[in-house]
C-alpha cells in the first residue's frame, strides 16, 4: 500500500481559502469539524435545527446552519451523518448544491460503494477514514498540537479517491488528513470498495460482532457452571482491554511475552479449538455477503422498515447478565 506521512504531502494551497461544510456533529463530525477549524479552515456545520447536536455545536463555537445552507456554502461537503442517512441527505440537500469544482468528502465508503448515491461528473469524491472513534482523533490532534494535552497514540487513516474531476483529488484528501494530524501516523491509500468491505468485515467478524459474542459466550459458560458473575466479568471482559492494549502496542507476540507462561501455553494450544475451520468458513461467508452487496441490501431495508430487528437486538444485548453485573462493578470501582 502507498503510505503518505507529513513530509510527503504538499498541501493543496487553494483548499485553505475554501469553506468546509461538515454535515453532522456526532462522533466523527464534531471531532473533524473542530480539527479543521483549529487547523485554520473556514468551517460551517450543517445540522437539523431541532436535533440535539445543534446546541452542542453552537456551544463549541461552530458556525451552525441548516444542512441545505451548509451545502450551499461548502466547497468541500463532508458527509459525517450516519451512513444510512446519506441517500436522503444527498438527494434533498447535497445534490441541488453540488456544482462543478466542489468536493464530496466521506469517512466511510458505504454509500458510494453500494451506489446509494451517484455523484455527478465534475466533482471530486474523496475519503479520509480515520482508524479510530472521533474522540480519539480529537485527543491525538490536541496532543500533537500541544504536548501538554493528555497523551495518546497518533491515529492513522485510509485515504481514497472515487472520482478525480480536478486532477488533484488525492492531494485534497491528503491535505485534509494532514490538517487533522492523521498523517503523523500515516495515510494509507486504497480504493473506496476496499475500505468499505474491510471496514464492515472488521467490525462484524472481529472488532464488534465477533469479540462481543466471544465475551458473552465465555461469561455464559462460566456462570452456567456455577462461577460468580463478578468473577466471570473480570475474566472475560475487564481484563480484555489490558490484553488488547499489549497487542496494539507491540503485536500479538508482544502480548504473549507479557502474560504468564501458563497463559502462554494454554492460550496458544486452546485458542485454535475455538476458531475452527467452520469459524473461518463463517468469516468467508460473511465477507461474501459484504462483497456481493447482500449485507448492504439487508441493512438498507432494515433501516427503511423502521429498524425493528435492530432495536430488538439492542434490547436483548442490554438485558444480558454481563451488562447488569458489569454496570454495578464499574460504578463501584475506584479508578
Ligand atoms: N463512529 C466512528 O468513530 C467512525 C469511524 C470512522 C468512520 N466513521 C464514518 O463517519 C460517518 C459519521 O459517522 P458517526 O458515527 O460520526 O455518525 P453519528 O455520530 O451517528 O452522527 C450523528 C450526527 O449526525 C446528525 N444526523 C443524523 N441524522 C441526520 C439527518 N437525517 N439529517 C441531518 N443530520 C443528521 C446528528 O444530528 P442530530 O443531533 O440532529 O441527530 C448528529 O449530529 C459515517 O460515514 C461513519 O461510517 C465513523
Amino acid at each position: 500500500m502507498k503510505i503518505y506521512y507529513d513530509a510527503d504531502i504538499t498541501d493543496d494551497a487553494e483548499l485553505k481559502a475554501k469553506t468546509i461544510a461538515v454535515l453532522g456533529y456526532g462522533i466523527q463530525g464534531a471531532a473533524q469539524a473542530q480539527c479543521f477549524k483549529d487547523a485554520g479552515y473556514r468551517v460551517v456545520v450543517g445540522l437539523r435545527p431541532e436535533g440535539k447536536s445543534w446546541n452542542q455545536a453552537k456551544q463549541d463555537g461552530m458556525n451552525v446552519m441548516t444542512v441545505a445552507e451548509a451545502c450551499q456554502r461548502g466547497d468541500v461537503i463532508c458527509m459525517l451523518t450516519p451512513d444510512m442517512t446519506h441517500p436522503q441527505i444527498y438527494a434533498q440537500h447535497v445534490k441541488p448544491n453540488l456544482r462543478e469544482g466542489k468536493t464530496l468528502y466521506f469517512s466511510h465508503g458505504f454509500a458510494v460503494t453500494y451506489k446509494l448515491i451517484q455523484p455527478p461528473p465534475g466533482v471530486d469524491v474523496i475519503m479520509v477514514a480515520p482508524k479510530a472513534p472521533g474522540a480519539k482523533v480529537r485527543q491525538a490532534f490536541l496532543h500533537l498540537t500541544d504536548f501538554k494535552n493528555p497523551a495518546t497514540s497518533p491515529i492513522p487513516c485510509l485515504v481514497s479517491v472515487a472520482q478525480d474531476a480536478s486532477g488533484h483529488a488525492l492531494q485534497k484528501a491528503l491535505t485534509l488528513a494532514k490538517a487533522m494530524k492523521l498523517t503523523r501516523a500515516g495515510a494509507f491509500e486504497c480504493f473506496f470498495d476496499q475500505e468499505t468491505h474491510s471496514d464492515l468485515f472488521g467490525e462484524q467478524a472481529v472488532l464488534c460482532g465477533g469479540t462481543t459474542e466471544l465475551i458473552k459466550a465465555g461469561f455464559d459458560t462460566l456462570v452456567a457452571r456455577g462461577y460468580p458473575p463478578e468473577m466471570a466479568y473480570f475474566e472475560v471482559l475487564h481484563e480484555l482491554k489490558l490484553i488488547v492494549d499489549l497487542i496494539q502496542e507491540g503485536g500479538i507476540e508482544n502480548m504473549w511475552e507479557r502474560v504468564s507462561e501458563t497463559a502462554r501455553y494454554g492460550g496458544r494450544t486452546r485458542g485454535k479449538a475455538l476458531v475452527t475451520p467452520q469459524t473461518r468458513q463463517a468469516m468467508n461467508d460473511l465477507l461474501d455477503a459484504i462483497e456481493n452487496g447482500e449485507f448492504a441490501k439487508e441493512w438498507v431495508a432494515e433501516y427503511r422498515a423502521g429498524m425493528t430487528k435492530f432495536n430488538a437486538l439492542k434490547e436483548e444485548g442490554q438485558k444480558h447478565p454481563i451488562e447488569i453485573v458489569g454496570s454495578t462493578i464499574r460504578r463501584n470501582m475506584v479508578r
